[in-house]
């Protein structure tokens, strides 16, 4: 097996944190080099460990390192690749320099240093393993799809002003005169372009990289465990697995039969919602799981005799399929809603909007020229015919 990514993702508080260092420790144990990076900005990794973690790989264990990704330091590390961002925007009169603590608010720019780490392990070959403990579902689905929506600026929206202008929205009223870079600005922007495209790569290469959902039984967290995964999917990046954490099983008494009751009822939601991918289950803990060891029994509890590096579902997610002389264009959405859903031919490019996000494929050629006529939904999969 070749090296392997491992994204997990949640909505806040639901256990991401704990089971992606569970499962760290777990690959670690196995004898593969494992690191477990930490991109979300409230970094909780060295709590759940028990111990300090800094920017830069800490090693843990055995075969375990740990990261807990800080914008300023990234900034110094990519600083080639990142200086064309902020050469092309601050090449105005009249603005004061700005530190790099001010950098690292700007929008859009911790998901891309956070990623060109990502890149550099990648291809660096540093660690057999790269388990990801990222940022509530909100935060690093605009992190997974920040290299999508830059290379739609970078091919459409060149020259650099508006490129930096999404990128900076809230700073750009204030900033009046953009001028178009030099040939160095223009270089290092083409590199970041580059890398985020590598990453894109990286990400949505189902051989490489895995993205799992972790959620807790509760209906919020369902809720927003079937947006994520449908975002996930429409942007093409393989999920092979959710997790319920935080069961609780027949031994918590009568107090909480209620809340049994509750949660088996989500759990028949997510078996029969879930069908294509595994569904972990992982009962909550007498003790909170924190320090290796911990973690690892958590891991044997998690996994039983599943190895983490498996892949546990390769279903492709979009298929062009040519039927009785007709053309289709299908894609796995499971949960989309088709009241929000525009889908239309521009340019040989098919656009597909679901409220505020939107996917651009580029068909291929016996498909570019033709558009949609009919776009429905069955059994959790768009089919679009195209003549
Ligand atoms: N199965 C479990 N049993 C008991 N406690 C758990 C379990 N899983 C996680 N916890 C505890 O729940 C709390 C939240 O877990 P964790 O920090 O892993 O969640 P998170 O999704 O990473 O949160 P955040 O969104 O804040 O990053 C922690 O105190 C953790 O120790
Ligand atoms: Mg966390």
């Amino acid at each position: 097996m070749g090296q392997r990514i491992l994204l997990y993702t949640g909505k806040g508080g639901v256990g991401k944190t704990s089971i992606a260092a569970s499962t760290a420790c777990s690959i670690a144990k196995s004898g593969k080099k494992t690191l477990v990076i930490s991109t979300d900005p409230a970094h909780s990794l060295g709590d759940a460990f028990g111990i300090e973690i800094g920017p830069k790989p800490k090693k843990m264990a055995e075969n375990l390192y740990a990261q807990e990704v800080s914008v300023n330091e990234a900034i110094n590390t990519h600083w080639n690749e990142l200086k064309g961002y902020l050469t092309g925007l601050f090449q105005t009169e009249g603005l004061d320099p700005i530190s790099a603590e001010e950098i690292a608010t700007l929008p859009g720019f911790d998901e891309a240093s956070q990623l060109l780490y990502l890149r550099q392990y990648y291809e660096e070959k540093d660690f057999d393993a790269i388990v990801i403990d990222s940022a509530p579902t909100g935060e690093s689905l605009k992190l997974l799809s920040f290299p999508e929506a830059m290379t739609w600026y970078m091919d459409k929206i060149f020259p650099m002003g508006r490129f930096a202008a999404k990128l900076v929205r809230p700073m750009w009223n204030t900033v009046s005169n953009i001028t178009i870079p030099d040939d160095e600005v223009f270089k290092s922007v083409e590199t970041l372009y580059e890398y985020l495209r590598r990453i894109r790569s990286i990400l949505t290469d189902p051989k490489v990289s895995t993205i799992r959902l972790v959620m807790n039984p509760d209906k919020m967290s369902l809720s927003e465990t079937k947006r994520a995964f449908t975002y996930l999917l429409l942007y093409g990046y393989p999920v092979d697995s959710v997790f319920v954490n935080k069961i609780y099983d027949d031994s918590t008494g009568a107090f909480f039969k209620g809340w049994r009751s509750n949660q088996g009822e989500i759990i028949k939601d997510v078996n029969d919602s879930f069908s294509d991918v595994k569904i972990f289950k992982v009962p909550m803990l007498k003790e909170e799981p924190i320090g290796i060891e911990r973690l690892e029994e958590m891991s044997s509890l998690i996994y039983s005799d599943s190895d983490p590096l498996d892949i546990f579902s390769r279903e492709k997610n979009i298929q062009f399929v040519k039927e009785h002389g007709k053309y289709f264009v299908r894609l796995k959405l499971p949960f989309a809603d088709k009241k929000n859903l525009e889908v239309f031919n521009k340019g040989g490019e098919l656009i597909i909007q679901i409220g505020n996000w939107k996917r651009v494929f580029y068909l291929p050629t016996v498909y570019s020229d033709k558009n949609p006529i009919k776009a429905e939904f069955i059994n959790g999969v768009l089919d679009i015919e195209m003549k």
